[in-house]
């Protein structure tokens, strides 16, 4: 299916409706597998502190977060996070990007690394980074939308105490 209904806002109003329904999203992505910071055994409270981070990075003006809607229904969102310091200005991370399960493979997941590239560029940047949990294949995604993987480092994500997986780190130049 085409997302032609899709719509997108940048930094939207994170009043208190949308950050529950943000949160829940982001559980169910999470408990469904997605690698957006949790393992899928992650409870409410275990993502609070991580979603805190993030909406708080927004709020004060440090990070874009990206909303995509179907009508007024969250569908997903991602944030373009940016290194602190004047060396690192002209490029910025893709990090959390997700779309809610019963919606994945849509094409959502494309129109959101479309429309993040755009915002980037209308933003003056040069380079999007991103992150990747090995074992995924996500990376084959990304590399669909000019993602290149630059480097992967060895057992840095403990997903159980059995489970640990390299990070694979991708560049796209704009
Ligand atoms: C990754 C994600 C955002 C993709 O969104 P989506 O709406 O499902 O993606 P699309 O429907 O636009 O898929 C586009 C194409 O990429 C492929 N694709 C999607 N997710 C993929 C994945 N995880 N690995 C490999 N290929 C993938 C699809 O098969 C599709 O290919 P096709 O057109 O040849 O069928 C979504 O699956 C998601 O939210 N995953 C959980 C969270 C997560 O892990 N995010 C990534 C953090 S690095």
């Amino acid at each position: 299916m085409a997302p032609e209904e899709l719509s997108f806002v940048l930094d939207p109003v994170l009043g208190s409706d949308l950050v529950e329904e943000l949160s829940r999203i982001w559980l169910d992505v999470t408990r469904a597998g997605g690698a957006v910071g949790g393992a899928p055994d992650a409870t409410e409270a275990d993502l609070a502190p991580v979603i805190q981070d993030a909406l708080d990075r927004v709020q004060t003006g440090k990070d874009h977060m990206l909303l995509g809607r179907l009508g007024h229904r969250p569908v997903g969102f991602a944030f373009l996070s940016f290194r602190p310091g004047p060396l690192f200005r002209h490029w910025a991370t893709v990090k959390r990007l997700q779309v809610r399960p019963e919606l994945q493979g849509r094409g959502f997941g494309d129109a959101f690394l479309e429309e993040l590239a755009r915002v980037a560029k209308d933003l003056g940047l040069e380079q999007l980074h991103l992150t990747v949990r090995g074992g995924t294949g996500t990376e084959a995604f990304y590399e669909r939308h000019g993602y290149r993987v630059v480097c992967r480092i060895p057992d840095v994500i403990r997903v159980a105490p059995d489970d640990t997986r390299e990070e694979i780190y991708m560049v796209a130049r704009l």
